[in-house]
């Protein structure tokens, strides 16, 4: 069990001493963030002792660079740019020194070493004592959030606190643009293609002059990004000397015994803007927070911050009593997951959130199937800004439908960040077609909980009718199956097989794509207001599609094996060699690293969740005994090397009532960055296995199904825990849901009275 949690409070991680071995992996579990930027927690002195530290990274969401990606052998319609998110300059550097020598963990004694994350608060804090060689010794305690109110803003307090008189203390700050960039370049050369890629600074950066506070221009080096980052400082002893060096700047004071000394720094990281006559513009807007927020001042900035925090954790928390750990655990899963959100309807949140590097800051369908239930049951504002960025990347996605020679509708590109495909790996990525299903999914599911009309009239219908369209130009219906409707040449979410016809989970996603197509559209033509006839309009809409949506849906071939009564993966699921486990050693795990491509393909052997998924989402659509008996085979063959499975295979063991089973995956998934469970935490956070998390108990243990817009529940609460409850926001409504042994209780925070169902019974809520 990680040492982060052997302590009492159910809101703290907290670190005890510090080790080169676990600072790399806390360096991605105390990174702060807010959607749109973030910093990982690393030590303010990282600079002086890159061993101890993976990455100082601060990223801002969607700030990326590009190069071509280089093929050895290149063919039509490959991806043709990477995207990478970078690094930009880190403003949380800090040198303390006691007559000249710099404080860090390898000089003099550091004792009392202890750093705190409380996700109650969303602040960072980390104390030590520290005796320079010259026995001479000072408290140290620094304090970090990154801010909700001023979106732009990180802020950090030191105080010190001198043990003896007369000595010279010299507090520097600085932000550095990363002209050396040493601690990123050391990472160990890898081909894993989940880690980080950026060995190098990848922007330039022009100062700006004439600025009240300090401020940089920067921009990458092969995109027309730019963005203005600057910093201000408040410290405590107005008799300090004071030098400046660029956006370095240092106070030495001599030190009077027992006295605190103090420094506040803002730094503003600017959002991203692309016209370069912009760049004085956004200047002024960032010189005038920094002044405004350097007048408000530190003290205030933080109690705005815990009330916008305590406002968040009413709304999203989830309590859990008989395991202390575990509600530690699933709240870092709720605070990530709520840092990692893109606001602005610009920007989506990446697979390690803005944590680390890993998977190079790109966007997944990760997004839509791992949380945004999450946020469209707790925070629907968040929910809508997460899809508008889908929205707002529909013209992209157009142009690659039509690069894919599908004449109509819309393909959305498996990872992106600025809407084209990234993926140079077509196998695994641009054949993952489910991912239109998957954003259609949960736009449905986010009318559905919301009824928000505005987006279904003209964001909701562009996305629903594209993605529908190009599932019916790219399917066909086959005469050798008496006319089904058939999609070939895929990818399932199952990445260990690859390019086969007829998937199980993108045949069954792309039915219901198409009915909510037709379902809403024609909820917006009952209304017929002017908003849905410009939509209508701008995309030619024909009445006649509807018709065609239906045939093709009805038609859907759905693969299935009689003698065995399975469901199958895919037409090719039951014709190809099982996979020998019992000759795999446990090192070779993950496969993807020992084993090429085609060793695994040729095989039944699944990376994670892929018909069962299926099962989950629809699963009021499958009887009892043919989820037992899918469950029972796959699991059989399910590696999980994916982050993303476990948790799907812990909600269907719910589902069909293995609770044990549902615990024991629940509990994996739960703690899985606080215990390095994947043993890539350092890369950062596994955000879609923290909205696992939170869809274990609301979707598998209250067992919560939206069944012709009505909440149904199938609650089974596990023997280990005593009550768990969470709340849900649904059209309106704020409900309360308590689950204790042999008893659930309903009770309504908000809005009108509801009608729920619980084992099919229903319930008036008032
Ligand atoms: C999984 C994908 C996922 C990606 C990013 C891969 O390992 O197979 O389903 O989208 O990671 O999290």
């Amino acid at each position: 069990m990680s040492s982060l949690l052997s302590h009492q409070s159910k809101w703290v991680l907290q670190e005890e001493g510090i080790s080169k071995e676990t600072i790399v992996q806390n360096e991605t579990l105390f990174a702060l963030s807010n959607g749109h930027f973030g910093t990982r927690g690393s030590l303010e002195e990282a600079y002086l002792i890159p061993e101890y530290s993976y990455g100082e990274s601060t990223l801002v969401n969607g700030f990326y660079d590009s190069e071509p990606i280089q093929y050895g052998e290149w063919a039509y319609g490959y991806a043709k740019n990477h995207q990478t998110i970078i690094p930009v300059p880190n403003g949380k550097k800090l040198t303390i020194s006691l007559n000249g020598e710099p404080f860090h963990l390898k000089i003099g004694t550091t004792t009392d070493h202890k750093r705190t994350l409380d996700l109650k608060k969303g602040l960072l804090t980390r104390q030590f004592v520290w005796t320079s060689p010259e026995n001479q010794s000072i408290d140290v305690k620094i304090e970090r959030f990154v801010s909700y109110d001023y979106p732009e803003l990180l802020v950090q307090k030191i105080w010190i606190i001198p043990h003896q008189d007369g000595n010279q203390l010299e507090v520097t700050a600085e932000t550095d643009d990363l002209t050396k960039m040493s601690h990123s370049a050391k990472e160990e050369d890898s081909h894993d293609p989940r880690k980080k890629t950026v060995k190098e600074r990848r922007f330039d950066s022009r100062n700006i002059k004439g600025s009240t506070n300090k401020l940089m221009h920067i921009s990458p080096h092969h995109t027309d990004l730019n963005l203005i980052i600057g910093a201000t400082d408040t410290f405590s002893d107005q008799s300090a000397t004071i030098k400046e060096n660029g956006h370095q700047v240092s106070w030495t004071v001599e030190t009077k015994k027992n006295q605190t000394i103090s420094l506040e720094r803002y730094m503003a990281y600017g959002f991203i803007f692309t016209d370069p006559n912009e760049v004085e513009n956004q200047a002024r807007h960032i010189d005038k927070l920094l002044s405004t927020v350097k007048k408000e001042g530190y003290a205030a900035l933080r109690e705005k911050h815990l009330t916008y925090m305590n406002d968040f954790w009413t709304q999203s928390d989830i309590e859990i009593e008989g395991d202390d750990t575990l509600q530690i655990g699933l709240r870092f899963n709720i605070f990530h997951l709520h840092q990692a959100a893109g606001r602005d309807g610009l920007t989506n949140m990446s697979a390690k959130g803005l944590t680390g590097e890993g998977y190079e800051g790109h966007y997944f369908w990760d997004t839509e199937m791992y949380m945004l239930p999450f946020f469209i049951y707790t925070q629907p504002t968040i929910a809508k800004q997460l899809l508008k960025y889908r929205h707002s990347i529909l013209p992209k996605a157009r142009d690659r439908a039509r690069e894919m020679a599908v004449d109509n509708g819309v393909l959305f590109a498996w990872r992106t960040i600025n809407g084209e495909e990234a993926s140079p790996y077509y196998p695994a990525g641009t054949a993952q077609i489910h991912i239109n299903g998957d954003i259609a999914h949960a736009v449905n599911t986010y009318l559905e909980a919301t009824e928000d009309k505005e987006f279904a009239r003209k964001e909701g219908l562009d996305i629903l009718i594209e993605t529908a369209r190009f599932y019916e130009a790219y399917g066909h219906y086959d005469d050798l199956r008496d006319g089904a409707f058939v999609m070939n040449d895929v990818t399932g979410p199952d990445e260990y097989t690859a390019i086969v016809n007829n998937n199980f989970y993108t045949n069954l996603l792309a039915k219901h794509t198409f009915n909510y197509a037709i379902k809403w559209v024609n909820k917006a033509l009952e209304e017929n207001d002017e908003v849905t006839q410009q939509t209508l309009n701008r995309l030619h809409f024909n009445k006649q599609e509807l018709k065609a949506w239906k045939k093709a849906a009805d038609s859907m071939f759905l693969p299935y094996d009689e003698d065995q009564q399975l469901t199958m993966q895919d037409d090719s699921a039951f014709h190809k060699k099982v996979w020998d486990f019992n000759q795999t050693p446990k090192e070779n795990y993950p496969l993807l690293l020992h084993y090429h491509p085609l060793t695994i393909y040729r095989h039944q052997v699944n990376k994670q969740a892929d018909t069962v998924l299926a099962q989950f989402l629809f699963s009021t659509e499958f009887s009892q005994e043919q989820k037992d008996r899918d469950y029972a085979y796959y699991e059989s063959i399910t590696t999980h090397d994916s982050s993303l499975s476990r948790s799907i295979f812990g909600i269907m063991a719910s589902d069909i009532g293995q609770i044990d089973k549902a615990y024991g995956y629940f509990m994996d998934t739960a703690l899985m960055d606080i215990t390095d469970l994947q043993g890539n935490t350092k890369d950062g956070v596994h955000t879609a296995n923290m909205g696992g998390t939170w869809m274990s108990i609301v979707y598998g243990f209250a067992g919560l199904r939206v069944v012709k817009d009505t909440l149904c529940f199938f609650p089974k609460l596990p023997k280990q825990w005593e009550t768990v409850s969470f709340t849900l926001q649904f059209r309106g409504r704020a409900l309360k849901v308590t689950l204790k042994s042999g008893d659930v209780t309903y009770s309504l925070l908000k809005g009108d009275p509801i009608e729920i169902e619980q084992f099919g019974q229903k319930r008036l809520i008032k």
